[in-house]
């Protein structure tokens, strides 16, 4: 198996480091504090709370709920009862009388998987409670008297809610009657986590501990790279992981994709640049993702963010070299393009300088 590992969480000896953000996080929850955690895109938010729920697994029930893309209060009771389904709340049956009444109790309608598991399709809606099937799913995790951790991913969706308001006060409430669950928020847009936690009117301020997450320090990053090659008895040349940290910005999800991609090579590059003709040819087979970029953008747009990706970090987008490059004439154009690139998340300010969120795109900039 490739030990650089691209999707979800495969066990602790794959995972990089972690060790200060685990400690905290356990720590946390067995004093009963929620938590926010927060920190840009593929930065290893997910995968880390898995991390912690293992450790937890013999103290709690660990339930992990993904709303990504759900748009109201329905489809988010429905994602919290597939996330229950799916943890050890219904022990090791895994179908069992409970789990029904479980389910009609909460109105749901459920299929059930090649795996013997249900999952749910749609929970009815009661017209004169609207929130009645979220209750009942608290009231069922509340009675059962055991300990709990939810993880609520993506948290920052419930900010799209038609109904966001009342939706956001009824769920603090409910959180906070419900006194053997931690919860744990994550998501990654900074600004609407920040309205949710930090903004005094709203119903979850200052209820959580807030924690951010962090890049993997460099050095732990490369013996974790260098560690899993030797295992492997795989040659590899040290100057081509310390740049591929460089490259990737030590971003996390990047790091792994190229080391995976490094690992997966029948014959290992002996340098640098023998490597660097091969990832050319890696990042040119994602053209079909980025073809369509120019025309998402002005023409200005386009070509900042494309001087960017040439520079690979830019830390005064105003001064008069960049200026030229862009071929932009005065800072406030500068500064509309910055922002609306921003905006479309497409650069994001990291440690004092803008670059590209997306660090195949930025490579793939500068291979065009
Ligand atoms: N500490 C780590 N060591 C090794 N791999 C990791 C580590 N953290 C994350 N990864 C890997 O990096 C990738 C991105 O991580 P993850 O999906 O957890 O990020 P995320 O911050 O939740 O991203 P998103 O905001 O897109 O949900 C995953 O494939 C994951 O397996
Ligand atoms: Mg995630």
């Amino acid at each position: 198996m490739n030990p650089f590992v691209i999707k979800g969480y495969k066990g602790p000896q794959f995972f990089c480091n972690r060790i200060e953000e685990s400690e905290w996080l356990v720590n946390a929850i067995r004093n009963n504090q929620d938590i926010t955690l927060y920190g840009y895109r593929r930065l290893g938010k997910s995968a880390l709370i898995q991390h912690v729920f293992r450790k937890l697994e013999k103290e709690y029930v660990c339930i992990y709920t993904d709303i990504w893309g759900t748009s109201n209060a329905e489809e988010f009771t429905r994602e919290l009862a597939n996330g229950i389904i799916k943890s050890k709340v219904f022990s090791k049956q895994k179908f069992s009388e409970k789990m029904v009444t479980f389910l009609k109790s909460i109105g749901a309608s459920f299929s059930i998987g090649i795996d013997g598991l249900p999952s749910i399709d749609m929970i009815y809606r009661d017209r004169k409670n609207i929130f009645g099937n979220l209750e009942e799913i608290y009231h069922f995790l509340n009675q059962l008297k055991i300990r709990i951790v939810i993880a609520i991913d993506e948290f920052q969706e419930i900010k799209k809610y038609d109904n966001q308001s009342p939706f956001e006060g009824k769920l603090r409430a409910l959180s906070q009657q419900s006194q053997n669950i931690v919860f744990i928020y994550s998501g990654s847009e900074q600004h609407l986590l920040n309205d949710i936690f930090t903004k005094y009117s709203m119903p979850f301020y200052q209820s959580t501990r807030m924690v951010a997450i962090e890049k993997i320090e460099k050095k732990v990053y490369f013996d974790f790279i260098i560690k899993h090659f030797r295992k492997a008895k795989k040659e590899v040349n040290h100057e081509i992981v310390d740049y591929i940290l460089s490259i990737s910005h030590q971003h996390t999800y990047y790091v792994q994709a190229i080391a995976n991609f490094l690992y997966s090579l029948e014959k290992q590059p002996g340098s640098v640049t023998e490597f660097e003709l091969l990832y050319r040819d890696f990042i040119l087979e994602k053209s079909v993702f980025y073809s369509e970029l120019p025309e998402l953008l002005t023409k200005q747009q386009f070509i900042v963010l494309k001087a960017i990706a040439k520079l690979s970090t830019i830390s005064s987008p105003n001064s008069a070299d960049f200026l030229e490059v862009s071929k932009i004439k005065s800072p406030s154009s500068m500064h509309r393009a910055i922002n609306s690139l921003l905006d479309k998340q497409l650069i994001i300010k990291d440690h004092g300088s803008f670059r590209l969120y997306d660090v195949f795109l930025e490579h793939y900039l500068k291979y065009i």
